[in-house]
């Protein structure tokens, strides 16, 4: 039994492709997985399979169904900008400890996998004050911190685990998803980011736009052959 918090060095550079492949993947190996996307902003209704929830359920194997989608992402905006933002241009707030208590309770509700994919990266705001960092302290599930490796990219990953770690979190890998056009081969951003953490894993951009079971073999690194668990860091 075991809950994962996926975040990143910022939006757009792989949660949902990883996520969305890690359910694929632990699907194959006969795993139940549960997954929740609590906030999403630039949500658009007419384009629901598209989403962040749309994706997570279809890796699922669920229909992308408006219940469905309110039951895994409650808090959705439609403006594309940080959580606070997007909300405030609807006249709404994020209660921070309402996001907090419904993370708990996926938790607890699991059946065996639970996956939590947070918004944009790890300090994004959420109020005026608080940010989603806030919600994983709360939380403190295993992480998985995911990167891309663009320009600039080594930084903002440093700076992330620096974030996370001076907090005792428990980053479980650091997964940098391919980012397209990027000048930095892929193989040397992992060697550059390894020289500070572990493990660091290379996810190669796939042809499969709803995660790629085919990462299995990275996340085989992460768990063990035997599946997630086996090495006792990721069970809450
Ligand atoms: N390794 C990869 N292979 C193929 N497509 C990817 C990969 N990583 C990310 N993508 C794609 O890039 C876009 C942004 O990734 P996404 O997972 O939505 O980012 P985030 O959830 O961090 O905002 C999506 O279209 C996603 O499918
Ligand atoms: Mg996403």
């Amino acid at each position: 039994m075991t809950a994962l918090f996926i975040t990143a060095t910022g939006t757009e550079v792989g949660k949902t492709f990883v996520a969305a492949s890690l359910i694929r993947y632990l699907r194959q190996m006969g795993h139940h997985v549960d997954a929740i996307k609590p906030i999403v902003s630039g949500f658009d209704p007419a384009q629901a399979g598209a989403s962040d929830p749309g994706v997570l359920l279809t890796a699922l194997g669920l229909p992308f169904s408006p219940e469905a989608i309110d039951r895994i992402s409650p808090w959705r905006f439609r403006a594309a900008l940080p959580p606070n933002l997007a909300a405030r241009r609807e006249d709404r707030g994020i209660d921070v400890e309402a996001v907090v208590t419904f993370c708990q309770r996926a938790i607890e509700r699991r059946r065996d996998i639970l996956l939590i994919e947070g918004p944009g990266g790890v300090m994004v705001p959420l109020d005026e004050q608080r940010t989603i960092l806030d919600v994983m302290m709360a939380l403190r599930l295993p992480l998985i911190l995911v990167t891309g490796n663009h320009r600039g990219a080594i930084s903002h990953t440093l700076t992330a685990l620096d974030s996370l770690l001076r907090r005792d979190m428990n980053v479980l890998a650091t997964i940098v998803s391919e980012t397209p056009g990027s000048t930095v081969p892929l193989d040397d951003m992992v060697a550059a980011i390894a020289r500070f953490t572990a493990p660091v894993i290379g996810v190669p951009r796939s042809r499969r736009q709803g995660g790629d079971p085919g990462a299995g073999t990275a996340f085989d690194r992460m768990f063990g052959p035997s599946g997630p668990g086996a090495t006792g860091g990721p069970s809450t």
